[in-house]
This record gives structure tokens, sequence and C-alpha cells, in this order.
């Protein structure tokens, strides 16, 4: 060892010990700020393009293994963090080797998409909205951190809070539905949740906000495809959740990989830095998507990947995730002149802050306990939470004649491709979700409940084979049930990423066995189980079945929640965030539509000339906040506390409302608005508030809701603001509904 060598080790290490007693004693802001700078006065440039950049792990049988390249990037101080790679054991050796073989030993950041769970897997989050319950979502946020954190991860790439409004994209399955409000409120859960409230905890993780922004209007529904949006609704409807995001405290954002405007998202400083970073005052740092800036050259945007990254760099994106951008051309364009150093210096400070702050410099194995790991995953009250969560999503579309719920003492025929599924139910980015082994199918749910004499299974067909030679038995053992129950749907990996249809029907032959059934039992319920991804066009189904059950994915445990709510031990509460249309036809369809200049008439849907269809209503078949009951609930005594008010008065909107069915239960009392002249036009309605409230058989409740002239604002071209005029309200429990009170916005 050389006297150089001797004397740098001696600063390393006086440096490390200043750091872990400041870090013991005091984790404000500006302590880490003064340790971030004082180890970037250490480092060289390449090693701060180090921390900018972010690989994934490669699998092998046995779990992660790093490849050559990347281990040798790593040894070299060019890669600060890695993605798939989990476990305690695993994630342990590879931050030993960031510590102990990389000349500044900084601690690796490992990143996951842990969206719906990470062991225990949670309805996918489209189901999980679908609760409208943001304890429970934020509950289940909180218990995939939990497991996340202790298998080594810090970081997760979600929420996913685009807006959904085209059923044919894939990835409406991972966000929050349609709508600006309920996203917002759901965003907020998901942050707080995965990060908790102090990231330095060894449970906490890292949040990511994506896909920044836009990626939910792709042309078509196509994923990845073009995105063209005005600024009143990309302000009005797709920022307000990322906003929502940053004040709950979200430390990191995505990229998203579509264009805005002609601008992909990756290099768009009008997002990045006029917004994000100088409206919005984010502080933390900015992910690429996977390979988005490689992809720059393929837009048509970046005439090749060096150009690439230097728009990337100059947007204000801080890390490069799997493009080999920045690890290879950053440091040549500094050089050059091109880029300044400084660009490089802010997003190694905001990567290295966010080190800091999860306490990795003070322990950087404090996620890699085996100990912990071991008592973690698949805690007992995390399944139990499951179940709860696949419960409270399930969404009751249909139930005439009270076909459910079922009666314990009847017999069932239990068929369709997705009855004795483990592997589907989980989902798709079902992260380390078990497919297979810990999944409780919707047999062994409705096994737990009735006695095996009691059920007739059978598959009767695949998801997606026309082979019928299934049919016979199914009729065969429908005849001989009281009831048949179907359990039917998409295939996981027909929702999720790279997964947009354009036939958004139940996928084979699978109608065709419902219909089959209809005409061959003609008096028996028929109940539709649906475990899917999307909206579907379930305009058959819905003439064929008695009683039509959404449930998603729902999860691990969702075979026995889904059983709690088809034999009534939970009585279903879910409510769509998301229209289903009659037929792909109408698609985008979503409730907080403009008015257009000629409205359909009431008295005559059908008159000649108006904004409507010659061959099919304007109406959804479901609509935005549907979801029935066993129970019914009756809503009165609609009242507001005035009749107008001033921009700093508060308005109470107040109704009763009576369970005045057989069942307690649960209901999700919507409150919406509509502006009715605005600068510039405003949605015919506008989701405003919702409670979820209980109230027991025969009782009654009144739920308050206080509205002000701050949720009254939109965006009308050149700021936020609320217009004095008329505004009709309505409390419903669905977004179809009729306005029958108003009131004024004094000027
Ligand atoms: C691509 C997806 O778009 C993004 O959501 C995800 O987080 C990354 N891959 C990493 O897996």
């Amino acid at each position: 060892m050389n006297k150089n060598t001797v004397i740098y080790i001696l600063i390393v290490s006086l440096f490390f010990l200043s750091c872990e007693r400041n870090l013991n004693t005091n984790n404000s802001k500006s302590d880490i700020s003064y340790k971030v700078d004082s180890l970037m006065n250490l480092m060289t440039l390449q090693e701060k393009i180090g921390q900018t950049v972010i690989y994934s792990g490669d699998w092998s049988v046995t779990g992660p293994v790093i490849s050559s390249d990347n281990l040798k990037h790593l040894k070299e101080g060019n890669l600060g963090a890695m993605f798939n790679v989990f476990s305690a054991k695993k994630t342990r050796e590879f931050q030993k080797i960031a510590l102990e073989e990389t000349r500044l030993g900084i601690p690796l950041l490992f990143g996951y998409d842990v969206i719906h769970g990470f062991r225990t897997i949670f309805p996918i989050n489209l189901g999980h909205a679908s609760s409208w319950d943001i304890d429970d979502i934020q509950n289940g946020a909180r218990i995939s951190a939990t497991e996340a954190s202790a298998e080594g991860i810090h970081w997760t790439f979600a929420p996913m809070i685009d807006i959904g409004r085209d059923p044919r994209w894939g990835r409406i399955s991972e966000g929050a539905g349609e709508d600006v409000f309920l996203t917002s409120e759901i965003a907020k859960a998901y942050v707080k949740g995965f990060q908790g409230n102090d990231l330095s905890e060894p449970n906490t993780i890292l949040a990511c906000a994506k896909h920044f922004v836009g990626y939910g209007a792709a042309q078509g529904g196509r994923d990845y495809h073009t995105v063209n949006m005005g600024l009143d609704e990309l302000k009005n409807v797709y920022l307000p959740p990322f906003k929502a995001a940053v004040d709950a405290g979200v430390e990191t954002f995505m990229t998203a990989f579509n264009e805005l405007n002609g601008v992909p998202a990756t290099a768009n400083k009008f997002i990045f830095k006029d917004i994000l970073r100088d409206k919005w005052k984010f502080k933390g740092f900015v992910v690429t998507d996977y390979t988005a800036i490689n992809e720059l050259v393929q837009h048509g945007f970046a005439e090749n990947e060096k150009h690439a990254t230097e728009l990337a760099i100059k947007a204000g994106i801080d890390q490069d995730m799997m493009s080999s951008a920045y690890r290879l051309f950053l440091e040549e364009l500094v050089d050059e002149g091109k880029v300044d150093e400084e660009l490089i210096n802010d997003a190694c400070q905001r990567i290295l802050i966010a080190k800091y702050k999860l306490g990795l410099f003070d322990d950087p194995y404090k996620y890699c306990d085996e100990d912990r790991e071991e008592e973690i995953i698949y805690k007992p009250e995390f399944l139990e939470a499951a179940r709860k969560s696949a419960a409270i999503s399930s969404v009751l579309l249909k139930n005439d004649k009270d076909a459910l719920p079922l009666d314990k003492n009847e017999t069932i025929a239990l068929i369709g491709p997705l009855v004795k599924d483990k592997e589907h139910i989980i989902g798709n980015w079902a992260a380390a979700g078990d497919r297979n082994g810990k999944a409780i199918s919707i047999y062994q749910g409705v096994r737990a409940v009735l006695d095996d004499v009691n059920i007739f299974y059978t598959k009767g067909c695949d998801i997606e084979s026309k082979d019928k030679s299934g049919f016979t038995e199914a009729i065969k053992l429908a005849k001989r049930a009281d009831k048949i129950v179907l359990v039917m749907g998409e295939d996981h990996n027909m929702s999720g990423e790279a997964a947009s249809r354009t036939n958004i029907k139940i996928p084979g032959i699978q109608t065709e066995l419902i219909k089959t059934l209809r005409k061959e039992v003609p008096n028996k319920k028929i109940i539709l189980i649906l475990m899917n991804g999307r909206p579907l066009d379930l305009s058959e189904e819905d003439i064929l079945a008695d009683a039509i059950l959404e449930i998603w994915f729902p999860g691990t445990i969702g075979g026995y929640g889904v059983a709690d709510v088809l034999f009534g031990a939970y009585n279903p509460s879910g409510k769509l965030p998301v229209t289903f249309p009659r037929s792909v036809g109408q698609v985008p369809i979503y409730y907080n539509v403009k008015n257009t200049g000629r409205p359909i008439p009431k008295e005559n849907p059908a008159e000649d000339y108006k904004s409507n269809y010659i061959d099919s209503p304007n109406s959804p078949l479901y609509p935005f906040g549907h979801g029935l009951s066993y129970t019914t609930f009756d809503y009165s005594n609609i009242e507001l506390s005035a009749n107008s008010i001033g921009v700093s008065d508060i308005l109470t909107a107040s109704v009763t409302i009576t369970n005045s069915g057989k069942y307690d239960g649960h209901e999700v009392v919507q409150l919406y608005i509509h502006d009715k002249v605005g600068s510039k036009t405003r949605p015919i309605k506008e989701l405003k508030g919702f409670k979820k409230i209980f109230i027991k058989k025969g009782e009654n409740k009144t739920v308050n809701f206080q509205l002000t002239s701050e949720d009254l604002k939109f965006f009308n071209g050149e700021k936020f603001i609320s217009e004095p005029g008329e505004f009709e309200i309505a409390i419903a429990s669905t977004s179809d509904f009729s306005f029958t009170k108003s009131f004024k916005l004094k000027p």
C-alpha cells in the first residue's frame, strides 16, 4: 500500500466516522445536505455519474445474480442502484461489494416493482381502488413496504397514478382508474403507506410517483403510444394525482415512456423542470423508465444515444434506468462543454440524499437481516389484511332477485377456467408473490364454507382455447346443482405492461359456455365471478347472468376474501373506479365528460343531430361509482348549509342514509358538483368527496361534506381559479344520477 492510499483511506474513514456520529444524533435535512456535500467533495466526476446509473440484476435458477459487466461497473463505482434483486442474503452480498470493493464504499440502493404487495399480494391496484377505502390501501402499502424492506428493498417503483380512461390499455390495471379526485386520494395513501413517518426506520421504503406524465392517454389504448393533450386537460386531469403525491412527500418520480405533445416525457423540460421542480418544488430524484433514454432516438427526438443523454440530463432527469447512456456519454458531454457539470452534481446529490434519508450510510445492511426476513414474510396478520382487501374490493355489478349471497345449504356447480386457479389470481406485477404455492383459489375459499359433496366442480373450458369438449360435463353438473357459479375472466398477462387489447370481451369461448348453460339449464341462477385487469364489455353477460361479481385479480388470499362476499360474511361495498362500456366502440368513456352543444335530451334520447350514436346508447353498461350491496341504502334530506357562499366560506352538504334492507353494510357516499358556466367549459360531473360508512340494518346515519372555493378551482388556461356562479351539487351512491340542488359562489 503506498503512502497516498493510506492517506486516502484515513480521510474517508474520518469522514464516515463523522457521518455516523452526526446521523446518530441529528438526521435533519441540512445535516444531510452537509454530509452529502462533504462526500461529493471526495468524488470524481465518474463516480458521481456512477450514482446516476441503475441496472437490473439478472436472474438464475436460484435467484438474482449480477452479470459480469454489471459487477465490473459496480466495482468501478459506476453503479449506484440496482433493481430486481431481493432477499436479505442477496442484497447483502451485493451491498458488501459496493461497500468493500469500491473506492468510496457508497451503499447501493435496491429498487423493485412493489406494486400491489411484495410477498403477500393485495388485489391489483384497480381492484383495490374499487374499495374506495383509503385506510385499507394505505395499510396495504405499509404491509408491502414492511415485507419488501425485510428482503433488502429500499425503494418501490410505485404508486402508478396515471389516470386511465381507456380499457384497451393493459396498464389501466395498475392505476386507480379514471377519476382525478379518487386517484389523488389514493396516491397520497400509497405514498404514506410505503414511506411511513420516518424513512430512516428499517421498514420504510422510498415511493415513486409514475409515470410522469400522460401515459394513460396513449392513443388507441396502445401501450407506449403518442399522447397529444391540451394544457387544460393536462393540468385539470393528468397532473393533480402527481401533485398530491408531491404534497404527501413522495421521494422519487419516474418518467413516462410516451411523448407528450411532440416531446418525449424523458426529455421533457416543461414537465420536469417548469412544473415538477420550479412550480411544485419537488426535491427528490427522477428516474427514467426502462431504457427510456435510448428510446428518445426511436421517438425521433434525439439523433443518437449521446444526444439523448444530453437531452435527458438537461430536462432534469437524475437517474438512468438500463439505458447505459449516462454511464457512456455524460463525462464526454461535460468534457465537450455540452453539459454543465452542475447538472450531474445535482442529480448525484439528490440520489445520495435519498440514501442518507434511508439511513444507509448509518447502517448499509439494515435492510438485509435474515432473521427479520424470516419473521416478517407472509405474517398471518398480513394475510388476514389481504383477505379483507379482497373482500372490500369486490364489486357487485348485478344481483337480480338476490341471486347472491349463496346459502350454505345449497349445492353449487362451480364451473370455469379460473375456479381452481392459483396463478392468475394474484394478478400482474405481483412482485415476489408466490403463484400457485401460497395463493388461495376461489375453489379453496368456497370449500372452506361448503362441504365437498355440495360442490360440483368442472373446468368447462380454458381461458383462451376453442376446445368445447368440457361443455357436456358442465351442463351435467349444472343440472344437478341448486345454483351455477362461474369463475371466468382474463389471464393475468392480458393486462399490465405491453398488454393492450382491441377486444375487451371475456376471452375465448367462456361466454359461449355461459350461453350454453343458460340455454340448457334455463331455470337455475347463474352467478358470474369475474377475474380481470380492465373494464370488460359485459353486455352479453349482463343479459345471461343473474348476478355478476367483479373480483379483479384479488391477490394471495383472494379465494377466502371472495368467499366471504359470496356467502355474505362480508356484504359487498366496492364501487367501480372506472366506467364499464357497452362496447369497445364507446371508448374512451368516462363519467367526467363535457356536455357538447348538442347533448341528448332526456325525453327523447334518439333525437337526430344530437351527440349520440346511431347504434348504441351513450350511457355505459356500469357507470363510475356503481356497485351494489346485499342491502339497500336510501338517500334523503340532502341539505346545504347555505344557498350561496363567499370565497372564504365553507359550505356543508349533508344527507341522511338509511339502511332499509336486510343486512348490515358499508356504503360509499359520493359527492359530485357541476360548475354550470365557466370561462372554460367544465365537466358535467366532478367527484369532490366521498365517505365510506357502515350502517346496521334498519339504522340511519347523517353524512356531512364540507366544500370551499378551493374545491371549485380549475385551470382556465392561465391559472387555477374558482369562478363565481352557479354550481349544481349532489350526494349519491353512483355517478349515474340527476342533480337536484345547487348553490352559488359569490364574486
Ligand atoms: C417498465 C415499467 O413501465 C415501469 O413501470 C417499471 O417500474 C419499470 N419497467 C421497472 O420494472
